[in-house]
């Protein structure tokens, strides 16, 4: 889904997720810690943004990294940070991973993208044909309990769109995304050929308390994000 956020507003928000509280404090050291060693690794970022997690890719020595996201803009961020150590295009992942080979990638992270995505099921299809037997997917995504707060439905199992407003970029920004039950995400990872080897909630960085006690006592307490680890089956 294109946003205003991740076109517009790609290069502040580039440079808000180097260390604001919710990417660089609690959703990136929680889903770095569901990784293994990358080294030699052909690994894939998809909705890799303005490539945050793309750089940490290359500090661990993944051998190869394809980098995808929808914006036009984050993939010319991405191309001047890391220019051919990289491949990168632009794509919308809602239709799969149609130029990606089959038992390719050792590695598949997605942090902060499905939802974004209406169907799932088309995605996680595609992760399967794109892994190599054994290989695995570390996705993150809003904690569905936190987004049943936002819900006008007031039905938790039904899919909705949300349109919210976000201050992330230092001015507020409207985003539109979709809330989905967690038996929806994990429906979309089982009935495709994975098996989920780890979930996460997330833990907020001690480091919090010098920048906001409040915040980092409400996150401590509340979920925000979920994070997914799951396995190609052979
Ligand atoms: C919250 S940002 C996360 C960026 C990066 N993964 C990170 O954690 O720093 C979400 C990214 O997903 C991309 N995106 C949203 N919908 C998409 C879609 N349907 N296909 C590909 N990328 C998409 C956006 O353009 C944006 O760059």
């Amino acid at each position: 889904m294109k946003s205003l956020m991740y076109s517009e507003h790609a290069e502040k928000y580039d440079s808000a997720v180097q260390d604001n509280i919710y990417n660089a404090c609690l959703e990136r050291p929680s889903l770095q810690a569901m990784l293994n060693d990358l080294a030699g690794l052909n690994v894939l970022d998809l909705g890799c943004g303005s490539g945050v997690y793309t750089q940490l890719l290359i500090e661990q020595g993944a051998a190869e990294i394809t980098c995808i996201d929808v914006s036009e803009k984050m993939i010319q961020i991405v191309d001047s940070k890391f220019g051919s150590r990289v491949s990168s295009y632009s794509q919308d992942l809602s239709i799969g991973l149609p130029q990606e080979e089959p038992n390719s990638k050792d590695v598949i992270i997605c942090p902060l993208v499905i939802h974004y995505i209406e169907d799932l099921c088309v995605l996680f299809q595609a992760v399967n044909r794109v892994l190599k037997a054994g290989g695995y997917m570390v996705f993150s995504t809003h904690h569905p309990l936190a987004d049943f707060e936002c819900s006008r439905s007031g039905n938790y199992f039904e899919r909705e769109l949300i349109t919210d407003v976000w201050d992330t970029v230092g001015e507020p920004v409207e985003v539109v995304f979709y809330r989905r039950s967690l038996t929806e995400i994990m429906d979309a990872v089982t009935k495709n050929g994975l098996a989920v080897t780890q979930l996460s909630e997330g833990k907020v960085a001690d480091k919090v308390k010098e920048i906001s006690m409040e915040r980092y006592n409400y996150l401590s307490k509340n979920p925000n994000f979920i994070f997914i680890k799951c396995q190609k089956l052979c």
